[in-house]
C-alpha cells in the first residue's frame, strides 16, 4: 500500500499538484468550501510571494471552455496598493461613482434577488449597529471597500476584450479557486465587484490596455478575527429552493 500511495505521491509531485496528507488532516473540498466567506477587516500581517504563488499554482487548474485560460492577474501589495486604493477613495469621495467595464448587477433589482440583496446589506449593517438611517456610517463602511478592506494584498483580474460571455463562467470557477485555495493557506479573500468600479484608473496604473475588461478586485489576507466586520456568515437557500430532480 506505501509503495502504492508514494507512486501516486510521486505522480502529483511531478505535475506540481498538492501533496495528499495521508493522515487526513488536509482539509478537504466540503470543508473548504463551507469555511470560505468574504472577509472584511484583515491585519496588516503581509502575505509571502511563495503563498501567493501556490495559491495561484492551484487555481490555474480551474477548467475553461477549450482551456482557453482567459486570466490575467495582477498582484497589488505595498506602496502601488497605496496609492491606488487611496486614489479609488478620492474619486469616490468627490462623488465620481465610476463604471465598471461590464453590466454586473441588473438596473432593476426584482425579487427573489432584491430581498436577498436587502437582506444581505442588513446582516452586515446590524452586525456592526449602523442604523438604516445612519448614512454617513454606512457610507464609511463602504469607502472601506476602496481599501481594499486593509487586506495587505488586492488582485486584479482581466479579460482580453476578444473573449466572450463564455470567459466570464470561466473566470468565476478561477475566483472561486483562488478563494478556496487562500482558506487552505490560512488566508482570506473578499471577491470585489468594487474595486472594479474605476477601470480606466486601474488600467493606467498598472499600465494594461484600456481596453481590457476588468472583472473585478480580491482582497486577500490573514482575517482580523476581533473586528465584528467579520463575525457573522450569510445564509444559504435549501437545495430544493433551487433543485429539481428529473427522471
Ligand atoms: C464577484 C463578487 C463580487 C463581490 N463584490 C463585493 C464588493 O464589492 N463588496 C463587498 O463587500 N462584497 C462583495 N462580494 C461579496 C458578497 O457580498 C458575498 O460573497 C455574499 O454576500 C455571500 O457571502 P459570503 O461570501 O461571506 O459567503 C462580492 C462577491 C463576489 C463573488
Amino acid at each position: 500500500m506505501i509503495g502504492f500511495r508514494k507512486i501516486i505521491r510521486d505522480y502529483l509531485t511531478d505535475f506540481n499538484c498538492h501533496s495528499f496528507n495521508w493522515n487526513n488532516t488536509t482539509m478537504n473540498v466540503a470543508d473548504a468550501l463551507t469555511a470560505r466567506k468574504s472577509t472584511r477587516a484583515f491585519l496588516d500581517t503581509p502575505v509571502s510571494r511563495e503563498k501567493i504563488e501556490k495559491i495561484l499554482s492551484s487555481a490555474r487548474h480551474a477548467p475553461s471552455g477549450t482551456n482557453a485560460q482567459p486570466w490575467q492577474v495582477a498582484v497589488v501589495s505595498g506602496k502601488k496598493k497605496d496609492e491606488m486604493t487611496a486614489e479609488m477613495e478620492k474619486l469616490f469621495r468627490e462623488g465620481d461613482m465610476g463604471e465598471m467595464d461590464y453590466q454586473y448587477y441588473p438596473l432593476k433589482w426584482q425579487d427573489p434577488y432584491k430581498s436577498r440583496k436587502v437582506a444581505c446589506g442588513l446582516q452586515l449593517y446590524s452586525t456592526l449597529h449602523i442604523e438604516r438611517k445612519d448614512k454617513e456610517k454606512r457610507y464609511e463602511q463602504w469607502i472601506a471597500n476602496y481599501q481594499g478592506f486593509g487586506a495587505p494584498v488586492i488582485l486584479f483580474f482581466f479579460l482580453d476584450p476578444v473573449m466572450k460571455t463564455g470567459s466570464f463562467l470561466d473566470y468565476g470557477m478561477f475566483l472561486q479557486s483562488i478563494m478556496l485555495s487562500a482558506v487552505e493557506e490560512g488566508l482570506s479573500t473578499c471577491a470585489q465587484a468594487a474595486l472594479g468600479q474605476y477601470p480606466e484608473l486601474i488600467k493606467k496604473s498598472l499600465g494594461y490596455d484600456n481596453e481590457s475588461i476588468l472583472i473585478c478586485g480580491l482582497a486577500l489576507g490573514y482575517e482580523d478575527k476581533e473586528d465584528p466586520v467579520n463575525n457573522y456568515r450569510t445564509p444559504r437557500e435549501d437545495i430544493g429552493v433551487f433543485t429539481h430532480f428529473f427522471d
